[in-house]
């Protein structure tokens, strides 16, 4: 995955749990995935902007993703592993410490998130 898709994966992935948000009948879930969203939308853009101070400005990537309804929270966390798996994979790909910083930063908050969805 380049930048640009992994931008387009975040933006997407947001509107999911934006749905996972609003569809869950738990209130400590819902409480958790409405930061999540919060905390990946600051970071996000962070990042795209410190990226884009070095490398000049990205473009829209094409590609898309399904988006689906809450079924349970195993589901969920899953989607978080999965996103978590794409950060550390483009981590590897780029050598800047300020950029592999804010990276793990993301890889934190979902960290921290799957900690939370993953308590009774
Ligand atoms: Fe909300």
């Amino acid at each position: 995955m380049n930048f640009e898709q992994l931008v387009r994966y975040t933006l997407e992935y947001g509107n999911q749990l934006r749905y996972y948000h609003w569809q869950t009948s738990s209130y400590a879930q819902h409480e958790a995935l409405g930061e999540f969203y919060n905390g990946l939308s600051t970071k996000i853009d962070g990042l795209v902007e410190s990226w884009q101070g070095r490398n000049g400005n990205i473009k829209v990537d094409q590609g898309s993703v399904e988006l689906v309804d809450y079924s349970d929270v195993d589901a969920v966390i899953e989607s978080a592993e999965n996103l978590r798996d794409a950060y550390e994979q483009f981590k590897e790909k780029i050598s800047h410490g300020d950029i592999q910083n804010q990276i793990d930063e993301v890889v934190e908050l979902i960290n921290h998130t799957i900690y939370l969805l993953k308590l009774k």
